[in-house]
């Protein structure tokens, strides 16, 4: 007999079905609660809601695992590439050598962004932080294709924007940091890699083409390999959300692009660096700082510690502190910010209150510090995330449409006042 679960409301017996998916986690399907029993559940931040059923990727944050479609992160992260990893989460399956030949033509066809959307950096001002840009022009992206705008198209359609998306986001975001520091802006080089192909974007200057190193492009991949998908996380499910709505892909990756800005999330990498610098410039006391992270009345937190999920180690944490390690060996960099890192989360590990709550190094614990040793700006570093997430968020989008998802429409407790007179403003 199958499972189910009884709650007991008002004296009267309602019985939920437990759903079991495929690695044993078990959900109660309270779909039905409302219309049987007039309640809702309550639960802040959906700390115990499971949104919906997914075949993307398992996570068991007790135990530190991380698999996309099946796959672990180490043997992704030790054996593929990104464009694999994105046909892998969006497609379901790993790619064989034709279809992956395929696909990053396909990618390579569609670098290239629109002459007029250019002229959209000139009115950002220097100092426009590269996740604001991104995520307008990456919702503007939907007025030039408008025939993208309804996701209910042929699968050749919705293939196509897809394409489009992970082939035009990198220029994109190059730009955004082109414009930056007014310089011009560089055209991708389609016989490079995405990896490739984004640095000279970067970095090659009018005067000097970009010599691309090894090391660094295949440290980026790797990090674009990590930062792939990780279930429903906030803007994995603000991209649903938005897209459930059935808003056009552009704008519903645009809305997750806002949700990985917050330094709670996506914006932790750039908030790291920011904290590790001015720990340093602060004598490097890690202590002072650790007290702070404790103390109930300052609000200062632990950039790049803890997770909503992980409350064992983040396994990704683990492969980039070994590239982290790896990178600056290779480049020859010895960066003092590391070491405060290194003590930092040395003192942390062993500290009760980090001990007790479960508190360990998250993926953007050490992210940083590889992006800063290959040149990344510190503003670019959530750009940085941005780009790895994408397939995964596109992954989750078609997901939810190919599913038929219902519109995400969250219940209320209402709490404010109850029925009162309007009160003409002269008697206010
Ligand atoms: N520094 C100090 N205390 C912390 C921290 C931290 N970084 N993270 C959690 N705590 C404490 C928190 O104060 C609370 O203590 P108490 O039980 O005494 O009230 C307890 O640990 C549980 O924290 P929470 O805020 O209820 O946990 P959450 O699941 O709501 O938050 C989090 C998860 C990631 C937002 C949080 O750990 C945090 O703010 N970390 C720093 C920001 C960060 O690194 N974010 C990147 C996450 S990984 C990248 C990604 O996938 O987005």
């Amino acid at each position: 007999m199958s499972e189910t679960a009884k709650f007991i409301l008002d004296g009267e017996t309602y019985e939920f079905p437990v759903t079991t998916g495929s690695e044993n986690e078990k959900g109660i399907d309270i779909s039905k609660l409302r219309g049987q029993s007039g309640y809702v559940t309550l639960d802040p931040g959906y700390k115990n809601t499971g949104a919906t059923e997914s075949a993307i990727t398992f996570l068991d944050g007790e135990k530190g695992i991380l698999s996309y479609r099946g796959y672990s992160i180490e043997e992704l992260a030790e054996k593929s590439t990104f464009l694999e990893v994105a046909y892998l989460l969006i497609e379901g399956e790993l790619p064989n050598k034709e279809q992956l030949e395929d696909f990053n033509e396909n990618i390579r066809k569609h670098t290239l962004v629109a002459e007029d959307m250019r002229k959209f950096y000139q009115a950002f001002p220097h100092h426009a932080h590269p996740m604001g840009v991104l995520g307008s022009l990456v919702n503007s992206l939907s007025s030039f294709y408008p025939e993208s705008q309804d996701p209910n198209r042929s699968e050749d359609a919705v293939d196509l924007t897809i394409y489009r998306l992970i082939a035009k986001v990198p220029t994109l975001a190059a730009w955004s940091h082109k414009n930056a520091q007014r310089h011009p802006v560089v055209y991708p080089k389609n016989e490079l890699n995405y990896s490739e192909n984004f640095l000279q974007m970067m970095f090659s200057v009018p005067s000097e083409d970009y010599k691309i190193d090894p090391v660094v492009a295949k440290a980026l991949d790797l990090l674009f390999i990590l930062h792939a998908d990780h279930e429903q996380n906030c803007s994995a499910s603000t991209v649903r959300i938005v897209g459930s709505s059935q808003a056009n892909l552009y704008a519903s990756i645009s809305a997750g692009i806002s949700a990985l800005w917050g330094p709670l999330h996506g914006g932790a990498n750039q908030a790291v660096i920011e904290m590790l610098e001015n720990i340093k410039n602060d004598g490097g006391d890690v202590t002072k700082y650790l007290d702070k992270a404790k103390d109930k009345n300052d609000p200062f937190r632990l950039m790049g510690f803890g997770h909503r999920v992980y409350k064992n180690f983040d396994p990704r944490a683990r492969i980039i502190k070994k590239a982290c390690d790896d990178v600056l060996d290779a480049l020859g960099i010895d960066d003092p910010v590391l070491d405060i890192a290194k003590k930092l989360e040395k003192a942390a590990l062993e500290d009760q209150y980090f001990v007790d709550r479960k508190l360990y190094p998250n993926v953007d614990f050490y992210s940083g510090i590889i992006y800063r040793a290959i040149g990344i700006p510190t503003e670019m570093f959530t750009v940085m995330f941005a780009i790895g997430r994408l397939p995964g968020w596109i992954a989750q989008w078609k997901e939810m449409i190919e599913t038929k998802q219902p519109i995400g429409r969250p219940r209320q407790i209402y709490t404010g006042a109850n029925a009162r007179n309007y009160v003409e403003l002269s008697k206010r």
